[in-house]
């Protein structure tokens, strides 16, 4: 994440666009939020809460069984400072929800309201974020009448049952800047948390019906300005197609990322209507919207097997015009448009500034007659009939000599086929499983299985059998929401299905990793040599206290196809309970062995093969998530993602302010990245990547630094070395301060915090970078010591852009 002020502007021109289009975020006609609970952690649960079981018989009959539903809920809030008081699994139903099954005309707006603040919870109006906190607020099927915004609180996953996808109605005389409001606009016109800063929250499994509300009147589905691990899965949203539609279906003015997959938009003005530094979203399927994606800014985004039909525009990305676009790059691939006049609209112009960067790969068109439509004409024409786009892009491209400005057409890259579907040409991919065919039986609760999770016990050995008993049983372990401490090394076996609740956090403590030469797994994933199935969801890896030698998170499986790892992500400091926080780690601090916190977040070792790796973000926390203003912490960690393996794929992942590097790519080969987002410690170059805390360990090749270019030598976003078919869709490669200081990066020079950030290594061949954006950089992209693209050439938006290298 980082702060609010550089963006200030970028975010002002977004929004200045947004109200011109009349979306009215209508803070002062809403009704006093409903619901908002912001008394202290800790108090009683609101007297609405677990109400009697009436529904249960009817429920029987219209709430098809799900696990996650049906299971024994004791999940708890480990630091939270009354855990037994706190719930984490909240049902709607139980404070007073009726999805319509009663009466069909209960507005359920402030049952569903307090489902979510209940218990001293932090929503948008306090402005914080909290890790003690968790919540997950589940709607089993029925139809939920609501008037205004249901307002999303921080740490927070709306569920709704997969099985039987509840419906949240609005009512024709709705008001509320979105059906779900992600980050509430508050009484002073501010966002309610800096949008760059909202983490950990998922909406699931729900379908949002704006059809009551008349066409004019501009609503919006889901308004989510959001930060990193985030994500919006199997979604739905209808509106109103008629002649005139104001609504929108997604709603994104900015923030930080985020992940977005298998959501079905409807009608209005905009399907989708959205800016954001950078974005994954695969499955989008938008039909009978005017425009089908409105692109509103960015620095980069990543669309990947999207489905565009009966729109006027399926995509535009002219927004500001030629000479003021706003969009920086785009990336679409494995996509279908489907009877749209216009897919592209782009304002691009061959200059020297690069806004406006496009790629298109693998397009199937059908009766879209102008495939790209710039100012002045068609671009690119399209077909009546049926046509395909094998790769066609216009920007900058570096061959890899540049900068050379193109539009057009261009050979496409051989994608490798063990990344594909093996029914087609596309990638591989899969969604997060939610298990939902098997029943509650299924499962092993490791709470049940005597975990204590409470962020004190030691849990590993009882962990460990558990897991290994699931293997042998065929069940899928359920890590009940807590904080699990482990003192040594947790093995996943072959064959392992695990699944957190909101979140649930494994956090290494103790001596075994006291060692910043000796690196040890917190979990393994398989043994080297071992090959088999895996999968593993909503978890969270941490630390506690002084851990400089703990590898968080170790591949060596040779996965079957099927396997993966689905929002886990790592969390380095900045949480209570992990001695990391404010008090422990301030800026500016000296290195101390107290904050030396991990030597690695994530190592995919070169047995490893077939890696699906979906919405991951390895973050080493810059600021304490429970302290009541973002203070800035500072904690260190060795190094970000090392893949040293082979057949990986990355959808939507991240890695930030590591010191050695954030992504590595090591005789690695065949990876399949996109979108990847890195940013350096903001304490560099004060410990720069060669003087850091971090000594290099030559087994697993790190960068010595003993030869950056002329300026500050930070650490690398990207380093790829000796590998072979590298196929990057999107990356966002930011360095913002210089010892916490922003000039270094305030748009659009000097462009200098670090002289370098992306490096091309040995015997590396088969590398192609789409849309890479840097800010903050001097050198964009270095190979063997020598500079192929300097930033003054490839000036944008705030980043920097190239459209195409490739080696
Ligand atoms: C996001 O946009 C809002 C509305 O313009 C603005 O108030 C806020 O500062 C922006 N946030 C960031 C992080 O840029
Ligand atoms: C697109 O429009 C055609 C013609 O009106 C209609 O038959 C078809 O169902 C629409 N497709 C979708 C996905 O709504
Ligand atoms: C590029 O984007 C920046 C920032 O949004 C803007 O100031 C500039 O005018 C744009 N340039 C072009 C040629 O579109």
């Amino acid at each position: 994440m980082r702060g609010v002020s550089v963006l200030t502007y970028i975010s002002l021109i977004a929004w200045s666009h947004a109200r011109a289009l009349q979306v009215n975020p209508q803070v002062s006609s809403t009704p006093p939020p409903l619901g908002q609970d912001t008394s202290p952690a800790g108090s009683a649960p609101s007297a609405v809460s677990l109400q009697p079981a009436v529904h249960a018989v009817s429920a029987a009959v219209d709430d098809p069984a799900y696990w996650l539903a049906n299971i024994a809920h004791q999940g708890i809030a480990a630091f939270n400072s009354n855990p037994s008081g706190y719930n984490v699994f909240r049902s709607v139903k139980d404070y007073g929800a009726k999805g319509n099954e009663c009466d069909g005309v209960t507005d359920d707006t402030a049952a569903i309201n307090s489902a979510i603040s209940d218990g001293g919870r932090f929503g948008p109006s306090s402005r914080q974020s909290s890790t003690t906190t968790p919540a997950i607020v589940y709607f089993p099927a029925g139809t939920y009448l609501i008037s205004s915004s249901i307002i999303d609180y921080y740490f927070t996953q709306l569920i709704g049952n997969p099985n039987s996808i509840p419906v949240i109605k609005a009512t024709a005389d709705f008001t509320g800047l979105g059906l779900i409001d992600g980050d509430q606009y508050q009484s002073d016109g501010n966002q309610g948390w800096i949008s760059t800063n909202v983490f950990f929250r998922q909406i699931r499994n729900i379908k949002l019906d704006l059809t009551a509300i008349p066409a004019s009147s501009g609503a919006t589905g889901i308004h989510w300005p959001t930060g990193q691990a985030s994500s919006i899965q199997n979604v739905q949203i209808v509106m109103s197609s008629d002649p005139g539609t104001q609504h929108q279906g997604l709603f994104i003015e900015n923030g930080s990322g985020g992940f977005l997959t298998d959501v079905t938009i409807t009608g209005g003005l905009y399907g989708a209507n959205v800016g954001n530094q950078q974005f994954m979203m695969r499955n989008l399927v938008v039909s009978n919207a005017v425009t089908g994606i409105s692109q509103i800014w960015d620095w980069g985004w990543t669309y990947q097997g999207i489905t565009l039909t009966n729109c006027t525009t399926a995509v535009s990305i002219n927004n500001g015009g030629p000479g003021n676009q706003l969009v920086g790059s785009v990336v679409i691939l494995d996509s279908t448009i489907r009877n749209c006049p216009t897919f592209i609209a782009t304002a691009w112009q061959s200059s020297t500034s690069t806004n406006g960067s496009l790629i298109l790969e693998n397009i199937v068109l059908e009766n879209v007659p102008a495939a790209v439509q710039g100012p002045s004409g068609t671009i690119l024409a399209g077909s009546s009939r049926f046509t395909t786009i094998s790769a066609w892009g216009q920007g900058h491209k570096y061959t890899p000599d540049g900068p050379i400005n193109f539009q057009g057409t261009f050979s496409a890259l051989t994608r490798p086929n063990d990344l594909l579907t093996g029914v087609s040409s596309n990638y591989y991919t899969k969604s997060k499983p939610q298990y939902e065919s098997l029943p509650a039986s299924s499962f092993i609760s490791i709470r049940s299985a005597g975990a204590k999770g409470d962020g004190s016990t030691d849990d590993t050995a009882t962990i460990q059998s558990a897991l290994t008993s699931a293997v042998s049983s065929g069940k899928v372990v359920f890590f009940d929401q807590g904080v699990y401490k482990v003192t040594s090394t947790l093995y996943f076996p072959p064959g392992s299905r695990i699944v957190g609740e909101g979140y649930s956090v494994i956090m290494a403590s103790g001596s075994i990793w006291g060692d910043i030469s000796k690196p040890v797994p917190v979990v393994q994933v398989g043994k080297s040599g071992q090959a088999g199935s895996f999968e593993w969801s909503d978890m969270i890896l941490s630390t506690q206290g002084s851990t400089p030698g703990a590898v968080l998170i170790e591949w060596n499986l040779a996965a079957d196809s099927g396997s993966g790892m689905w929002d886990v992500h790592t969390r380095i400091g900045g949480f209570t309970g992990s001695q990391q926080q404010v008090a422990q780690c301030p800026i500016p601090a000296a290195v101390s062995v107290a904050c030396e916190v991990a030597y690695m977040s994530m190592h995919i070792t070169s047995t490893a093969n077939r890696v699906y790796l979906e919405n991951v973000w390895l973050w080493t926390a810059d600021h304490d998530l429970d302290s009541a203003d973002n203070t800035r912490i500072s904690v260190y960690t060795g190094r970000g993602l090392l893949v040293e393996g082979e057949n990986i794929w990355l959808y939507g992942t991240g890695s930030e302010h590591h010191s050695l590097y954030q992504y590595q790519f090591s005789s690695a080969r065949a990876i399949m990245a996109g979108f990847i987002q890195t940013e350096t410690p903001y304490y560099q170059p004060n410990l720069d990547a060669a003087n850091g805390p971090y000594p290099t360990n030559a087994i697993l090749k790190d960068p010595d630094y003993s030869s950056c270019l002329p300026g500050n030598c930070d650490a690398l976003s990207l380093r790829v070395l000796d590998s072979q078919d590298i196929l990057v869709y999107g990356a966002g490669f930011y360095s913002f301060f210089n010892n916490y200081d922003t000039a270094c990066s305030t748009f659009p020079v000097p462009e200098n915090c670090q002289s370098e950030i992306f490096s091309v290594e040995g015997s590396t061949s088969g590398l192609v970078v789409y849309a890479l954006s840097t800010v903050g950089t001097t050198n964009m992209i270095v190979r063997d010591g020598i500079s192929l693209a300097v930033v003054s050439e490839n000036l944008a938006t705030y980043a920097a852009t190239i459209a195409y290298f490739t080696l």
